[in-house]
């Protein structure tokens, strides 16, 4: 792929670019969107750097990848970004949003297929995103475990019943800063989708399932099914199918979460990382 107004700098031989030479209050240069659009899908995640975006900035730009969704454990930061959520870990807080391995809100009958991050503020060093491309997860398996997987449904839940330290309510309580609300819904919010899933614009298949939300295999127990989604999830996080993302303010990173997860990094105690997340394009994976 040639790129005529994006400089693209791949961050690793299987997912991620850097963005460099881009202004992305341009909404009208139609070329660039075009491009922004097949690095996106070339890479499945792209920071772009250098960006000064106001929270309508960020909001118009991501609503090139679909309509802003909801996220039902944040407050919006105000009236007008309603859907806009602020990540912040403060200096004294030891807990931070975003850490364990997952692609966002899949236990939403719709999750959306794009999130966007903006950074404010990061510390001097640390705070990384870890990616995880699955689609080359899904495509590096035998042809057994791929048939094993055909047509298998997750169920994936809210509750983080599974993260190591405590569930939701646990882990909401420690994010101090953070606006976080409906902890005590959790448990209830579940749906069930594919394991194996099908990009809609590329055809391509992917692997859908974390330790941290699929809870179980729809149709069996959580015993028969933790040990399956255990190495499904291990796999998926092997180093060659990973990329480390570097934050700087400034910086805009877009993620396709039908073919990723990630992982905040917590290694920054006594430093402040304020971000601005807005998801957008929901969509029922297939
Ligand atoms: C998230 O999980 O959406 C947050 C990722 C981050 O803060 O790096």
């Amino acid at each position: 792929m040639t790129y005529k107004i994006l400089q693209v700098q791949p961050i690793s031989g299987c997912i991620g670019a850097e963005i460099y030479g881009v202004d992305l209050r341009q909404l009208d240069n139609k070329l660039l969107w075009e491009e922004l659009k097949q690095a996106y899908l070339q890479y499945h995640v792209i920071a772009v750097r250098g960006q000064d975006l106001s929270p309508d900035d960020q909001t118009q730009a991501a609503e090139f990848f679909g309509q802003s969704c909801p996220y039902p454990f944040a407050k919006g930061m105000d009236e007008a970004h309603p859907y806009m959520t602020r990540i912040i870990k403060e200096p004294t807080e030891r807990t931070n949003f975003g850490a364990d391995w997952h692609s966002d809100t899949p236990y939403l009958q719709e999750p959306p297929s794009t999130t966007t991050l903006y950074a404010v503020e990061t510390p001097p060093a640390g705070g990384d995103t870890l990616y995880a491309n699955t689609e080359a997860a899904y495509q590096a398996l035998s042809d057994t475990m791929k048939k094993m997987l055909e047509g298998l449904q997750g169920v994936f839940s809210a509750s983080l019943k599974h993260k190591p330290g405590g569930n939701r309510k646990i882990h909401h309580a420690r994010i101090n800063t953070m606006a976080v609300q409906n902890s005590g819904e959790a448990d209830r919010l579940e749906s069930i989708h594919p394991i194996v899933r099908t990009h809609p614009l590329t055809g391509k298949k992917a692997l859908y399932v974390s330790a941290l939300h699929t809870l179980r295999f729809e149709g069996s127990t959580e015993k028969e099914s933790r040990p399956l989604i255990q190495m499904l999830n291990d796999h998926c996080i092997e180093p060659q199918f990973t990329c480390r993302v570097r934050w700087q303010p400034g910086q805009f990173n877009i993620w396709d979460n039908r073919c990723t997860m990630h992982n905040a990094i917590n290694d920054y105690h006594g430093h402040r990382r304020e971000m601005r997340r807005l998801t957008v394009g929901s969509q029922k994976p297939q």
